[in-house]
């Protein structure tokens, strides 16, 4: 979330060069038409490629020096975030612009990704070497015992520096804090931040503190975290400040006894930068991996068992025998296969990097030949949007092998309550072909909707997930810092969706499998009022839009989007007319408000609407270049 600074600060300019018309803003959809057969290219955005090339070719100092001047030309952050953001990400950029090749698959993925100005390119065809099926693998049934308890915690970004009574309507990105002290200080302003949180920022140690007590009381066998520990102030994040946070958070979820955690794109500094391949190890933040590796054995052991590595930890991945050795977790770094990793546009790209995905083939294929189930736990969602296609392809080819070992995967990073179908069949997507699950926890962190987590219920055999239920408070029920906010039953998967299945899947036995997702999808098809139900809930009620027709129509495609090529997300925002003439595609709506990418819609938003934008920018950057130079 709230990543994309960089290309917000690019984008900024964008905004800034024109939008000096004074008029009233035209139509969105219009505008874009307008635009996409006139200014807006795939090529101008290789063609601004280009020039930051060229504006990287005097070097590292001069780059960060160029970029620095036209986020504050932009005007859309306050000129520190420009320049903590521009340092921050300085060294990925340098690196990736020094060696990207405008043309290559690498710059159309980027142009694709980050700018939504290419189509994205074919999937690289890539063998996976997968062992032959063993026959006789399936989806186990339910055992029918007593179900264990499992929670799932995402996304908290604890605030250490959250002041009450601090401004929640600031300059900043994240605010309740002293900012400006004239400006944003308890007492200096009129929206005074209450000791629980604020959607504007980051929540402060004691919602954290809350959260955890009251998950502790519902006794949960074993916890699951899937990442993300520091707060959003990404500009000036540090070593120092990192590493605090990860003691903080991990002292706290330790409180709560066996916790298996997964890496965020936050959890380092600067964020998002974890490289591999051939960048130089001297990029690699091996204090970050060293501080989770610390943190999380102990977690992991919390059972007083020394625990059962099947795999140490390796930058940001482990495997474990869990629950007597029936189960094997297994964690692995999404964060390499995501588009704001600046270090995955490599020159060639890599088809496998660090060879993790070598290393899930060898995991999953101990687990099936050794007869245990596997949960997946990660932090970035499969085929979520921000995934790279063809990394997401290949972790989805991997999944759909193993799919009758996998339980379900987990993950977080959207901040909103959703789910993720896999198939093996992506242009048949139906209960048949449904094979895995993916299950996406909302954040601690208030800024998508209420403080959130969910307890799941789990066959203590098959480890299949047979129901869970999502628990919020609300952060303003109260002003004392002495009374906590109420953590409260939201609603449970086979109550809210189970319930309305033909036939009903209520069954307190019964497991929650693909095809019941499936199912539950089709409903959403059929039943306006309950899909928007389900949307509404992703949010957990804050702030809720109408989503019908188109917008309707993609969240269900994103839900049946294990790989993130056949996600309807990630069509461009503005497809281009392809060269066999066929019709040209204009999204029809802005992205919501709140919403699953953060920062990303804001960026997206601004280039889209701002179109003619690309070449605007470009021509901005070539005239500080030129001033640089002289
Ligand atoms: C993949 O493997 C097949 C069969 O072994 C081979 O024909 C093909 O060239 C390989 N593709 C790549 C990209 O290596
Ligand atoms: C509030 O602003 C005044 C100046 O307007 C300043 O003197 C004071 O220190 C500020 N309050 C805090 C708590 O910083
Ligand atoms: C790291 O960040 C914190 C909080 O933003 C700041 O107080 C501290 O001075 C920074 N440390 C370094 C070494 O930059
Ligand atoms: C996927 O489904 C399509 C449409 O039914 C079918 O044509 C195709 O053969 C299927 N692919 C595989 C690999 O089964
Ligand atoms: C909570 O209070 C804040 C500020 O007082 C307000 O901006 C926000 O909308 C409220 N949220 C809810 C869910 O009522
Ligand atoms: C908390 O304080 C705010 C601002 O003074 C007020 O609007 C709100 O009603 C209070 N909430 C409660 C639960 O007392
Ligand atoms: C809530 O939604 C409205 C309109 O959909 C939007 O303008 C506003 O920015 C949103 N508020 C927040 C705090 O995200």
């Amino acid at each position: 979330m709230k990543s994309t600074f960089f290309v917000a600060a690019l984008a900024a300019v964008v905004q800034a060069e024109s939008s000096g018309s004074g008029t009233d803003e035209p139509n969105w959809a219009e505008k874009i038409w307008n635009d996409a057969t006139s200014a807006v290219t795939c090529a101008a955005c290789e063609g601004l490629l280009g020039t930051l090339k060229s504006a990287a070719g005097l070097g590292q100092h001069a780059l960060e020096n160029i970029l620095t001047d036209v986020c504050k030309l932009g005007k859309i952050e306050d000129d520190d975030v420009c320049e903590g953001i521009i340092q921050e990400q300085g060294t990925s950029a340098y690196y990736v612009l020094t060696h990207i090749d405008v043309g290559s698959h690498t710059s159309k993925t980027f142009c694709a990704s980050i700018t939504s100005l290419c189509e994205y390119p074919e999937v690289r065809p890539y063998n996976l070497t997968l062992p032959p099926r063993r026959p006789g693998t399936k989806r186990p049934e339910p055992s029918g015992q007593q179900p264990i308890r499992v929670a799932h915690i995402s996304d908290t970004h604890v605030d250490q520096h959250y002041e009450v009574g601090a401004n929640y309507f600031c300059s900043k990105p994240i605010c309740c804090r002293s900012w400006d002290p004239e400006v944003d200080a308890p007492g200096n302003t009129s929206y005074p931040a209450g000791p629980w949180g604020n959607e504007q920022c980051d929540p402060p140690l004691r919602l954290e503190d809350s959260m955890v007590k009251a998950i502790a009381a519902l006794d949960p066998t074993l916890t699951l975290y899937t990442g993300d520990i520091p707060a959003h102030d990404v500009w000036q994040a540090n070593q120092t400040e990192v590493l605090l946070n990860f003691q903080s958070t991990y002292d706290n979820l330790g409180k709560l006894g066996l916790v298996y955690s997964a890496l965020g794109n936050h959890d380092t500094a600067p964020i998002n930068a974890f490289p591999f391949g051939k960048v130089p190890k001297s990029h690699t933040p091996q204090w970050a991996y060293d501080a989770i590796e610390r943190e999380w054995s102990e977690l992991v052991q919390n059972d007083g068992d020394a625990s059962d590595f099947t795999s140490s930890y390796h930058e940001g991945s482990y495997a474990v025998n869990a629950q007597g050795g029936k189960l094997r977790i297994i964690s692995y770094n999404s964060i390499y296969y995501y588009k704001y990793d600046f270090y995955a546009f490599q020159e060639p790209m890599e088809h496998d990097p660090n060879h993790q995905f070598a290393w899930l083939i060898k995991e999953l294929d101990a687990a099936e030949k050794a007869g245990q189930r596997v949960w997946l736990i990660s932090h970035i969602p499969s085929g979520h949007n921000d995934m790279l296609h063809d990394y997401s392809h290949s972790i989805d080819v991997i999944v759909n092998r193993y799919s009758a070992t996998i339980a379900a995967l987990f993950f977080g990073h959207t901040h909103t309550d959703q789910f993720q179908v896999s198939y093996t069949n992506y242009t048949t997507r139906t209960a048949d072909t449904a094979s895995a699950i993916g299950y996406v926890a909302g954040s601690m962190t208030p800024d998508a909707g209420s403080p959130t987590f969910r307890i799941y219920d789990v066959d203590p055999s098959t480890f299949a997930v047979l129901d869970y239920t999502v628990y919020t408070a609300n952060i303003n029920s109260t002003n004392s810092t002495e009374q906590e906010p109420a953590w409260t039953k939201y609603y449970s998967a086979k109550e809210a969706y189970g319930a309305q299945l033909e036939p009903p899947v209520t069954d307190p036995k019964a497991e929650l499998t693909p095809a019941f997702w499936h199912h539950v999808t089709e409903r959403f098809e059929s039943d306006a009022a309950l899909f928007q139900k389900w949307w509404a809930r992703t949010t957990r009620d804050y702030n809720v839009t109408e989503c019908v027709d188109s917008c309707q129509e993609e969240q269900i495609c994103a839900l049946r989007g294990g790989d993130a090529q056949f996600n309807c997300g990630s069509k461009p925002a503005l497809s281009l007319p392809k060269r066999d003439g066929a019709v040209v595609q204009v999204a029809a709506k802005p992205p919501r408000p709140v919403c699953e990418d953060g920062g990303l819609p804001r960026v997206l938003s601004t280039l889209v609407r701002k179109t003619g934008g690309a070449g605007q920018l470009d021509q901005l950057l070539q005239e500080r270049t030129a001033a640089y130079k002289a």
